[in-house]
C-alpha cells in the first residue's frame, strides 16, 4: 500500500504557479533549475517484520513504509528531495537526514527547528543533496526507543561520475534486543545502560534480517556501504581473506586504503564505504567477523562464493580516488578555538556517578547536560567563520560525537594530527581520548552536536551550536 513512489522528474512542480515550483526557481546559484525533484513518501507506522526469519515469528517493530530497513532513498549529486512524511505512530516523530547538509528548518530537530510530527499529521522536507555519499536517516524525537523500534533507512546519494564496480550493495546494520519469541524487550532507558555503554543488544541484523550467508560471485567488485545503524553497539569488522580498501567514510571521499588493522570500525551513526574484490574461488566462503567487543567477537555473515566462473580472471587495478565533495576548507590559522568537554557515566571518575546532580542526568558537556527544552547555544559563530573545536572525552566509555548540518575534518587525535585529515560527520572518541574537528560555519541556524549513543544524547549528552 504505502509503496515508496520511485524517484523520477516531477516535472509539474516545474510548471509555474504552485509554491512548490517557486521552490523550485529560487535555488540560485546551487543547482540548476531544471535539476530533477526526486519524490518520496514515508509513512512511519507499527508493523512486523521477520527479523529473524522461521520458525521465530516476526517481529513486532515500528519502521518506514512497512520494511525494516525503511525504503532506500536513493538520488544524484545536485538533485533535490522531497519527502513526504506521514506519522502513523502512536507517539511524535521527526525525521533527520543524517550527514546531509540540509538547511536548518529540514533538519528534523523537535523544538529546535521544527515541531514534532504529531500522530496523524504530515511533514514535507525539501531540500538539496549538494554532496555524495552514503547518508541515513532516523526520527530524531525519543530517539533512543524509535531507532531502537526499528526506525531508519539508508539515504544514498550517488556521483555524478560513480566508481566502476560490479555491484553496489547497502548493509544497513541494526541491533536488537529481542527476547526468545523475537519479540522486542521494550527496557528502553534502563539506569544502568544509559549510563554506561548505552543499550546494546543481542541480535544483530543487516538490512533487517538476521543474516546467514549472502552470495557473491569470484572475481567481482562490490562497493559495499556500510551504515550503523544501532543505537548504541559499535562494530568493528574484518573481512576474513579479504581486502577491504576504504573510499569513503561518513559519506566524504578519502584516498583508497586498508582500514587500521583491516578492521573497519564503526561507531553508531558512521558509515564507511568499501571496496571488496571477491578473490576467493567459486564455492568458497569468506566470513565477516565483529570484534569489536574483545570478548564478544561473533561472525555476522558468511559471503558464499556461488559455483559460476569468476566475472574475470585479472584482478582490477586500484580504485581511483572519489571526487570529493563540496565542503569549503576551514582555515586554521584564523579559526576561532573552542572546547568541548565529555562527562558523566559510570566510572568516570570524582565519584561514582558523577554527572548525577542537576536534572538527575547522566551526562554532560561543557557541564551542562542539555534536557530538549534548554537549548541555549553552547558556541555562537558568526557565518563564515572557521571553528576549530578540541572534544576532550573525560568519561570511561566511548562516544560517537555527531555535528548536524556540517562536515569537519578530524584534524587531531590526542594532540597529534591525524594522517588524513579526513571529513566526517560523526567522530568516535575513545575513553580519555580527545580529538579535534575543524569546519567552516558557513550553514546559518541553530544545530545539534551530540553523542549518537542514543540514551548518551536522550540523557544530556548534546548541544547546541549556533551559526548566525
Ligand atoms: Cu543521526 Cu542528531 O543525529
Ligand atoms: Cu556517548
Amino acid at each position: 500500500m504505502h509503496s515508496i513512489r520511485r524517484p523520477g522528474i516531477d516535472r509539474r512542480s516545474l510548471l509555474a504557479g504552485s509554491l512548490a515550483a517557486a521552490a523550485v526557481f529560487s535555488r540560485g546559484s546551487r543547482g540548476s533549475p531544471a535539476a530533477p525533484v526526486r519524490e518520496f513518501t514515508l509513512v512511519a507506522a507499527a508493523g512486523r517484520w521477520p527479523l529473524v526469519g522461521p520458525p521465530y515469528p516476526d517481529t513486532d517493530v515500528w519502521c518506514y513504509n512497512a520494511s525494516v530497513p525503511g525504503s532506500e532513498i536513493r538520488a544524484r549529486q545536485g538533485d533535490r528531495l522531497r519527502i513526504l512524511v506521514e506519522n502513523e505512530l502512536s507517539q511524535a516523530t521527526t525525521v533527520h537526514w543524517h550527514g546531509v547538509r540540509v538547511p536548518n528548518a529540514m533538519d528534523g530537530v523537535p523544538l529546535l527547528t521544527q515541531k514534532p510530527i504529531a500522530p496523524g499529521e504530515n511533514f514535507v522536507y525539501e531540500f538539496d543533496v549538494p554532496d555524495a555519499g552514503t547518508y541515513w536517516y532516523h526520527p530524531h524525537h525519543h530517539s533512543s526507543e524509535q531507532v531502537g523500534r526499528g526506525l531508519s533507512g539508508a539515504l544514498i546519494v550517488e556521483e555524478i561520475e560513480p566508481l566502476p564496480v560490479d555491484r553496489d550493495v547497502v548493509w544497513v546494520l541494526g541491533d536488537w534486543r529481542l527476547a526468545r519469541d523475537a519479540s522486542i524487550v521494550g527496557d528502553f532507558g534502563n539506569r544502568m545502560e544509559v549510563t554506561t555503554a548505552g543499550r546494546i543488544g543481542n541480535t544483530v541484523t543487516i538490512n533487517g534480517r538476521v543474516p546467514e550467508t549472502i552470495s557473491v560471485r569470484a572475481g567481482e567488485r562490490l562497493r559495499l556501504r556500510l551504515i550503523n545503524a544501532a543505537a548504541a553497539r559499535i562494530f568493528g569488522l574484518e573481512f576474513r581473506d579479504l581486502r577491504p580498501l576504504i573510499v569513503a567514510l561518513d559519506g566524504q571521499p578519502v584516498a583508497p586504503r586498508e582500514p587500521p588493522k583491516g578492521r573497519v570500525v564503526l561507531g553508531p551513526a558512521m558509515r564507511a564505504d568499501v571496496l571488496l574484490d571477491m578473490s576467493g574461488k567459486p564455492g568458497a566462503s569468506a566470513a565477516v567477523v565483529d570484534t569489536f567487543y574483545h570478548d564478544f567477537s561473533y561472525k555476522l555473515v558468511d559471503l558464499a562464493y556461488s559455483s559460476e566462473p569468476p566475472v574475470r580472471t585479472r584482478p582490477l587495478d586500484p580504485p581511483a580516488r572519489l571526487h570529493s565533495n563540496t565542503m569549503p576548507e576551514p582555515d586554521l590559522d584564523n579559526a576561532e578555538k573552542h572546547t568541548a568537554i565529555l562527562e558523566g557515566g559510570m566510572m568516570s571518575g570524582r565519584g561514582m556517578m558523577m554527572g548525577m546532580g542537576g536534572h538527575g542526568m547522566g551526562w554532560s558537556i561543557n557541564g551542562v547536560a542539555a534536557s530538549g527544552h534548554d537549548m541555549a547555544p553552547m558556541i555562537t559563530l558568526s557565518r563564515g567563520r572557521s571553528c576549530v573545536l578540541a572534544i576532550r572525552n573525560d568519561t570511561a566509555w566511548f562516544h560517537p560525537i555527531h555535528l548536524h548540518g556540517h562536515s569537519f575534518r578530524v584534524t587531531a587525535r590526542n594532540g597529534q594530527p591525524t594522517r588524513d585529515r579526513e571529513w566526517r560527520d560523526t567522530v568516535l572518541i575513545p575513553p580519555r581520548e580527545a580529538a579535534d574537528i575543524a569546519f567552516v560555519a558557513d550553514n546559518p541556524g541553530d544545530w545539534m552536536f551530540h553523542c549518537h549513543i542514543l540514551d548518551h544524547q536522550d540523557s544530556g549528552m548534546m548541544a547546541v551550536i549556533r551559526v548566525a
